[in-house]
């Protein structure tokens, strides 16, 4: 008898996670990396949050809290569902998790039998199909391409639903693409749900205030309420507020699911995190301020990386409309020769080289589930982010 569970053998380990333990051991050696992989802001969480944290520690807010969340988060998040999002919650149709993660691990695994299908649009961030797999589902995937800015067509989507489809995960602004959909676009996506009123919606909200220009973030429930009752609005403030290691996601959804994800979530983690809470009241209610002055940095750090990757010898970048992230193709460098003498075949062996020959850890877009790409995030300083960039300049050049 195997001692380690079949559920175990569908899982992979996560690339990001590998690239940047690679970097790291290859940094400990004395080499100089620059690391491109990680998915976090380089911003330290606002003083008004931390605060709020040290005085719920004075308070004494140190005890079990309810497993779905404090009454106060429950309420802040309702309020800004309606203010932000125009979406009705109440607070007892809302549940916090450890993290955007726990939210979407307890939603499959409160809805998925064997056999049910989930639709996930490629590339996408790399956890989707593995919780999906130890969940017992089956990750079904629609392709994007570079021409569309890697967004979901509706034909894509149309042919990825079968009678099995349970969910679509929508993930808007995405990782690994950083594409986000504008009202129109995503209206094509929703027109094509309401023709399949089996399928639920899994939007997974993230990166919703990590946007620029004249972009307007919209959310599936919010574009066509016909969706509301079978869709789950799933958000957090770790990207937005600087917050990855507090670990507070949400959501909002049907009060039948919410009360399945409690009940699961009592007998795991029960409530999460009472400090935590605290602080994410003081994020959601509190100025703003923070996240306004961090758009504005963040991007002029994507035009500063998107225009010297396009001047790069085959390498090919959209501009994304959001998070924090590029995903350009490579497939120009794929059959040259790398400076080591190697055959590029792969992404993964155009980050490979990359990083043995300049020091710049990226991801290979293939972890991400649609290649040749590679990934980078753009959450840490301009300077390095030049640096890095005239290094995969010289890399390109350097291929023959
Ligand atoms: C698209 C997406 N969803 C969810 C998460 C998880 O967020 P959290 O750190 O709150 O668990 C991440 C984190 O990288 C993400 O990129």
């Amino acid at each position: 008898m195997a001692f380690l569970a079949d559920a175990l053998s569908r899982v992979k380990p996560s690339a990001t996670i590998a690239v940047s333990q690679k970097a790291r051991e290859l940094k400990a050696k004395g080499r100089d990396i620059i690391g491109l992989g990680a998915g976090e802001p380089d911003f330290d969480t606002p003083d008004n949050v931390k605060d709020a944290a040290v005085d719920a520690i004075r308070r004494g807010e140190t005890k079990y809290t309810p497993v779905s969340g404090i009454p106060d988060l429950r309420k802040a998040i309702s309020e800004k569902f309606k203010r932000e999002n125009g979406l009705d919650y109440a607070p007892e149709q809302i549940i916090v998790g450890t993290g955007g993660k726990q939210i979407l691990f307890n939603a499959l695994m409160a809805t998925l039998n064997a056999g049910d299908e989930v639709v996930i649009p490629a590339p996408y961030w790399v956890s989707y199909p593995e919780m999906v797999a130890i969940c017992g589902g089956t990750a079904v995937f629609a392709e994007t391409r570079l021409e569309d800015q890697f967004k979901l067509t509706a034909e894509a989507l149309d042919a990825a639903i079968t009678p099995k489809t349970k969910w679509l995960i929508f993930n808007s602004p995405s990782n690994p693409s950083g594409a986000a959909y504008s009202a129109d676009e995503l209206r094509a996506i929703t027109d094509v749900l309401l023709r399949h009123p089996h399928v639920w919606i899994l939007t997974d909200d993230m990166y919703e205030h990590l946007t620029y220009g004249d972009f307007e973030f919209t959310t599936p429930a919010q574009i066509e309420p016909k969706l509301y009752d079978r869709t789950l609005t799933m958000n957090g403030v770790s990207k937005a507020y600087a917050m990855t290691g507090w670990r507070i996601g949400y959501a909002g959804g049907p009060l039948e699911l919410i009360k399945a994800m409690d009940l699961i979530q009592g007998q795991q983690t029960s409530g999460t995190n009472s400090i935590a809470q605290w602080a994410a009241v003081e994020a959601l209610n509190g100025p703003q301020d923070f996240v306004v002055k961090n758009k504005k940095i963040f991007e002029a750090r994507r035009d500063l990386v998107v225009s010297m990757l396009n001047q790069a010898a085959g390498i090919s970048c959209p501009t994304p409309e959001g998070a924090f992230y590029v995903y350009p193709s490579c497939a120009g460098l794929i059959g040259k020769t790398a400076p080591s003498g190697k055959t590029i075949e792969t992404d993964e062996d155009f980050v490979t080289e990359l990083l043995e020959t300049e020091g710049v850890a990226v991801v290979h877009g293939s972890a991400f589930g649609l290649g040749p790409n590679f990934r980078i995030s753009y959450a840490t300083s301009e300077a390095l982010l030049e640096e890095a960039c005239q290094r995969i300049q010289r890399f390109c050049a350097a291929c023959k």
